[in-house]
């Protein structure tokens, strides 16, 4: 019988999606009848942009021919979509990314997990509380943490907390930290940082010989002109910080699998010894081992994203779930809720009704109004007394699902 990663038993519950589902189904076998409206995972609902369409279908043509025909392609990405991203993503922004700083992959959930394959076992690691349960649970998979407390918080993590008195966006630490995660659009509160505020963690990091694992997979939903869609729109920030992006929320890309990793060249850590080493080097030494990259077709559909069309038809899709979002935000606040996020962001974060706890009104919600939304406690303690409901939906849905909620209050 072979030992198992122990660290494993210390998760203390189980993660939090699949536990939405496992109730969700539950409730549904018992309640055949009921139409049960889905807000909670955030998966996107509409079709794939006909510019990516078309894209992968001449790329599935070039897979059927031998003389077009790829097998492997770059662990790294191809250098079509690299540079595509490094063009209009960066350099459209004034931020200098090179292309071959991108590394693309299958998704930034597995990048956010898989990042710590290259960080030692000695950091002190800081998370904001509420949190996207990927960072956390990672790290105690990896060994990272002590065991979970009695609010199931794990020893060894940092927790900033990120309430309605800070608009949602922590404080710095007031210690050291090595390891910081930030994720702005904020999943679950909705919460952007703005350009001072990221700079203030900017200097932060490099004071303090910080990492920021800086989570941008929702940039695209912002629409206040001034607030940064990458960290790189810091100076400094190519020292300090690596960025996760994906195509799911900007293009749909949740079942197609597209996403890519930003390692600056600049990065550096160390070792035990105190020697310096290059973050880059290690980051496509995990890369091109444990990665065989994204098919073909699918990063063809991708760079498609960038094209006069693609963008057109990407920026409609965008519009789409903000405006859903901007219909659960009038009406949750019109039935007297108190609503935040949801105008830069997908999600609305929202106080549950009496100081219900989130489980509670969780399980209100799907037994009466038959709407699924994601109990803030799921994300950390400072989520309790919070649900958080997902913009992605089709109209007719959203508009469904308000009023259903708005009656069972
Ligand atoms: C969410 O609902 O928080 C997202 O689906 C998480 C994810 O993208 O993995």
């Amino acid at each position: 019988m072979p030992y198992i990663n122990e660290n494993y038993l210390k998760l203390s519950a189980g993660y939090l999606f699949p536990e939405i589902a496992r109730r969700v189904r539950e409730f549904a076998a018992k309640n055949p009848e009921a139409k049960v409206i889905r807000m909670g995972i955030g998966d996107v609902t509409e079709p794939l942009a006909p510019a990516c369409i078309e894209a992968m279908h001449k790329a599935v043509d070039e897979m059927g021919r031998r003389e077009t025909f790829r097998g492997y392609g770059p662990e790294q990405g191809y250098d079509f979509l690299r540079e595509a991203i490094a063009k209009n993503d960066y350099a459209a922004r004034g931020a200098g990314v090179s292309a071959d700083e991108i590394f693309v992959s299958d998704g930034s959930k597995c990048d956010c997990a898989n990042i710590l394959d290259i960080l030692g076992h000695r950091n002190v690691i800081a998370v904001t509380d509420p949190v996207y349960p990927v960072y956390v649970d990672t790290n105690v998979m990896a060994g990272l943490t002590g065991p979970a407390d009695a609010r199931g918080e794990y020893g060894g993590l940092v927790y900033l907390r990120a309430t309605a008195e800070n608009g949602f966006v922590p404080e710095l630490p007031t210690a050291q930290v090595d390891v910081i995660y930030l994720c702005s659009p904020n999943n679950p509160t909705g919460a952007t940082m703005t350009r001072p505020q990221l700079e203030k963690w900017v200097a932060y990091a490099r004071k303090h010989n910080s990492l920021i694992l800086f989570d941008a997979a929702y940039e695209a939903y912002i629409t206040d002109q001034s607030i940064p869609h990458s960290i790189y729109e810091i100076d400094g920030a190519a020292e300090c910080a690596i960025e996760f992006r994906s195509f799911s929320k900007t293009a749909g890309f949740t079942g197609t699998r597209c996403a890519y990793t930003v390692v600056p060249k600049a990065l550096r850590g160390k070792t035990v010894t105190g020697e310096t080493v290059d973050l880059h080097r290690l980051w496509t030494r995990r890369h091109t081992t444990k990665f065989n990259g994204v098919s073909y077709i699918v990063q063809r559909g991708a760079e498609a994203t960038y094209t006069d069309a693609g963008k057109q038809q990407t920026k409609a899709l965008i519009e789409h779930y903000l405006a859903n979002a901007a219909i659960i935000r009038q009406s949750l606040t019109i039935a007297g809720l108190k609503v935040f996020g949801g105008t830069n962001a997908p999600y609305c974060w929202v106080q549950t009704p009496r100081g219900a706890k989130s489980w509670d009104f969780f399980d209100h919600l799907l037994g009466n109004a038959h709407v699924v939304c994601t109990p803030g406690a799921g994300f950390g303690s400072a989520g309790e007394g919070y649900v958080r409901f997902s913009a992605f939906n089709s109209r007719a849905n959203v508009i469904e699902a308000m009023k259903r909620v708005a009656e069972k209050l």
